[in-house]
Formats: C-alpha cells, sequence, structure tokens
C-alpha cells in the first residue's frame, strides 16, 4: 500500500464513524485548555479541516500544545460525529507523533498577511488557505481542459519549447543560447550565431500555433497545453513573462467554429469549478470580498456570449465616450488598438457579459490570420471577459499561400524563415482555425483573484525570477 493513512478529504466523504484512522498533516490551529486541546489540521486534500480533540492525558501532551502553526503530525484517532459548527466529523486522538517542527522565525504567522508578502514568501504561500483553494481550482480547470478536448476528439499535442522562428511576428522572444556572453564568436562585427548550439538563432516559444497548424492538418483536431514565454514589459497585473497556454487548432474550420468553441471551453471549467470546488469558491467570495461569485459563474456558464465586431466596439466606445464616459486613454479611432480599459468597458459595463470582439484591423494582427475580402481587416476574435479583459485571441487562418506569403513580407518577415508553415498551404490545404487562451488568465476569472501574480506558483515577471 502506497499510504497507509487517510485523506482529510476521504473522511470528509464518507465519514466513518465509530472507526480508527491515521491522517497525516499541518496544524492549522490549536487552542489549549487544561484537560484537552483543539488541534485543526488540513493536509492539503481538501479545503474542509478536520478538528481533533487531544487529551491531556496523552503521554507526550505538553510537546504537541507548545507545537507552532504548521508544525506536522501523524495523528490516530477515533472518528466521532461532531456537534461543531460546519463540520459533520472530528476526531478523537489516540497518539500523535510529532513529524516536523516550527521555529519562531516562521514567516506565515496566524496573522493576515498581505498578497505582496506572500509573493516574497512564494515557496510557502500554497500553505495558506487562499492560495491552496487557488491551486486546488487550477488543478481542475487543467483537468476540465484535458476532459473537454478529449471528449471532443482532439489529440493533445506536445509543441517545442526552443524554437527558431517568431510565432506571432512580434519580437517578444527569449533568447536560448549557450555561447559565452562574454566572448562570443564574431562574423562581420556580429554574433555569429552558426556557431552556437542549434547552429543557427534560437528562443523560446511565445505559441505553440504554428506547430499546431501542421498537425491539424494530419490528426484534424487538435489542442496543446503548454509554457509559453514572452519577454514583452508589460509589468500589469496580467501579464507574466512565462505563462501556460491552451491553443486548439482545427481543420476544416471557420472562425464561427472556433468561436463556439472557445465559448463552450470557457463554461465548461466554470461548471467544473462549480462541481468540484464549491468549498474553495464559497471561501474566496469570502476572502475577496466578492460575494457573487457564484452566483456569476452560474450564470455565465450557461448564457450566451456576446458578439461584436471590431468596428461596432470603436463605435460603442466613441458614443460613450461623447455620453460622458471618462477612458484614461482616449477611445481609438478606427484602426488603432484597444486598451485594456476599453476590453473592460466593453464586458463590464456595456455589455455585462463575456464578449467576443471579432474582425480587427489587419494592421494590428498577426500575419496569418485570414483576409477578409474589405481588404482592411481579418477573420479573428478576441473574447473579453468581466474583470480580466482578453481571455482569447483566435483566427481562421489564412490558407492561401500567395496571399500568406505576400503579408509575411508586408509585415517584413521573410517567407523562407517559414518554409515549412507555408507549404501547409501547397499540400492540401484546407479552411482552418483555432485560438489561444492564457490558462492564468482563466483562473482569474473563475477564482476572482486580480492579480496573474496570485495565480501560478512561481510567477516570472519583468525583473523578478526568484525561487
Ligand atoms: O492573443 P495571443 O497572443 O494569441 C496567440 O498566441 C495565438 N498564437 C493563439 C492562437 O490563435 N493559437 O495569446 C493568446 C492568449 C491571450 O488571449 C491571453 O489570454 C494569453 O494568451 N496571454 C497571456 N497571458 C499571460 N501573460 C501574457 N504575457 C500573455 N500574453 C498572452
Ligand atoms: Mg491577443
Amino acid at each position: 500500500m502506497l499510504q497507509n493513512f487517510s485523506s482529510i478529504k476521504s473522511l470528509h466523504s464518507t465519514s466513518p464513524v465509530e472507526q480508527t484512522h491515521t491522517v497525516k498533516g499541518w496544524i492549522k490551529s490549536l487552542r489549549n485548555s487544561k484537560k484537552f486541546s483543539f488541534m485543526v489540521l488540513n493536509d492539503g486534500s481538501s479545503h474542509k479541516d478536520l478538528q481533533i480533540v487531544v487529551d491531556a492525558t496523552l503521554e507526550n501532551y505538553a510537546a504537541i500544545a507548545a507545537l507552532g502553526l504548521h508544525s506536522s503530525v501523524e495523528v490516530t484517532g477515533l472518528v466521532v460525529g461532531s456537534l461543531g459548527k460546519g463540520q459533520s466529523i472530528e476526531m478523537q486522538a489516540k497518539s500523535i507523533t510529532i513529524v516536523g517542527t516550527i521555529p519562531e522565525d516562521y514567516p506565515l504567522q496566524k496573522k493576515e498577511t498581505s498578497l505582496e508578502f506572500l509573493r516574497e514568501n512564494a515557496h510557502l504561500r500554497g500553505r495558506t488557505q487562499l492560495f491552496s483553494a487557488v491551486f486546488r481550482i487550477r488543478h481542475t480547470l487543467s483537468k476540465a481542459t484535458h476532459d473537454f478536448f478529449h471528449e471532443r476528439g482532439y489529440f493533445y499535442l506536445h509543441t517545442p519549447i526552443i524554437t527558431s522562428s517568431d510565432g506571432e511576428g512580434a519580437g517578444e522572444m527569449f533568447r536560448v543560447s549557450t555561447l559565452k556572453p562574454e566572448n562570443p564568436p564574431m562574423v562581420s562585427g556580429k554574433v555569429d550565431y552558426s556557431k552556437d548550439y542549434f547552429a543557427r538563432e534560437t528562443f523560446l516559444n511565445v505559441t505553440g500555433q504554428l506547430e499546431g497548424e501542421c498537425y491539424a492538418m494530419a490528426l484534424g483536431k487538435i489542442y496543446t497545453f503548454g509554457p509559453t514565454f514572452r519577454a514583452e514589459n508589460s509589468n500589469t497585473a496580467r501579464h507574466l513573462s512565462e505563462f501556460w497556454m491552451i491553443e486548439p487548432e482545427v481543420a476544416f474550420a471557420d472562425l464561427d467554429d472556433v468561436a463556439d468553441l472557445g465559448r463552450d471551453y470557457i463554461q465548461f471549467m466554470m461548471k467544473r469549478a462549480l462541481e468540484f470546488n464549491r468549498d474553495e469558491l464559497e471561501f474566496l467570495a469570502g476572502k475577496n470580498n466578492n460575494p457573487d461569485l457564484i452566483a456569476t459563474l452560474e450564470h455565465v456558464a450557461s448564457s450566451p456570449f456576446a458578439r461584436v465586431t471590431y468596428t461596432e466596439v470603436i463605435d460603442i466606445l466613441k458614443k460613450a465616450q461623447a455620453a460622458g464616459h471618462k477612458f484614461e486613454f482616449a477611445a481609438p479611432d478606427w484602426g488603432g488598438d484597444l486598451a485594456t480599459e476599453h476590453e473592460r468597458y466593453m464586458c463590464e459595463i456595456h455589455f455585462k457579459k463575456p464578449t467576443i470582439v471579432t474582425d480587427y484591423p489587419k494592421e494590428i494582427k498577426a500575419f496569418y490570420m485570414k483576409q477578409n475580402p474589405d481588404g482592411k481587416t481579418v477573420r479573428c476574435m478576441d473574447i473579453l471577459v468581466p474583470g480580466v479583459g482578453e481571455i482569447i485571441g483566435g483566427s481562421q487562418r489564412e490558407e492561401d499561400y500567395d496571399k500568406l506569403t505576400t503579408r509575411m513580407k508586408e509585415m517584413g518577415l521573410d517567407p523562407a524563415g517559414y518554409w515549412w508553415y507555408t507549404d501547409l498551404r501547397r499540400f492540401g490545404t484546407t479552411p482552418h482555425a483555432g485560438f489561444g487562451l492564457g490558462f492564468e488568465r482563466a483562473v482569474m476569472y473563475v477564482t476572482g483573484m486580480t492579480n496573474i501574480r496570485d495565480v501560478i506558483a512561481f510567477p516570472r515577471t519583468p525583473k523578478n525570477a526568484e525561487f
């Protein structure tokens, strides 16, 4: 047997009263009185703790009563029904073994600790109720992702992390090199990357999309779910330098198909969190002063999303501005990019629900997007959600070889460097479409956490790669 002890989660779900069990976990609180102590134990398996009554007659009672918070212990005891509020069982300890103690300088004492302080102690913050709730939900959404795509016939594709091509054409890549920075080989005044490890310049991938498209043209429907790296200098509450992205890619599909897919996927994740993480969501609603969290998730999980074109959005923003709405950045003219506050205005104030914005100007979007007949816009979508802004970016892809390579040249990219990608348009091309969902933004949306640094275990952001 791997574990000869019970998880607190299993005890709560089976309520095995009048049976003896062993549990192992960390002390969340300890109240001592003359005759006994109330110990609250959690082993991470569920949001619910286990209350343990420790009788002062236990031989090592003095040592137990002196334990600091987050000491680890092994407890064997009788599970009994409890009269205590909010719990149906508790345990009467028969024996307690002290496994690991806590010294005076333990940073996480019971007093309220700020999120900023917890970020500085990212190695310990998973122990708080807040972070363990967020990370159990993160797990649920991750499992839901695989279930959602698997159940719909998609194949999980692992795309490379190291690449030589800029998949978004936006030049925000981290270099991968084994050359000595203090003394690199030079040729005509430039670093000679032909002497580098891969005999060429290489980077961390900003997307798995281009490789995903190759396999969509073989397997029909694929999705990726992997780490993605962007060296953009955006120190905001919604940007990470290393984040996880899910990118489905579908052959013989158009933009409408993947817009529906994106909506269904977001709603599926919400339903799973409501099903498996009620306790966590209730806790987060209270902790983050977000009393409507569960009602909102239930509503969004089964309601239509709004849908508008970029051109309509510009019109709506201009009208809102004319009617007196104050934007920090003025509503953009047609052709300009939407700032976060504009995105949030659309989904939080105008529509008050997730909003799919389609057909942006080609100048502000990536080279691979399918061009519309108007010659000005591309067949793309962003899905914007309240509290977060853009959670999904996607498009139908340009499947025509000449149009694709012409657009690449217009945007200053050399099609020769993407020969394998353009080959897809020469060999049995099909209409196809896909999107990328930022996983941390989805975790923010479901948990109501407002800083992306608090939904990934060890955030990487500009000037920060501790841990
Ligand atoms: O809109 P993006 O840049 O689209 C792509 O990467 C496409 N290749 C996707 C595709 O069509 N297959 O990124 C997709 C999503 C964004 O909507 C956002 O949720 C998230 O990835 N994202 C980030 N999340 C955290 N930190 C960052 N720096 C992010 N950049 C993008
Ligand atoms: Mg985008």
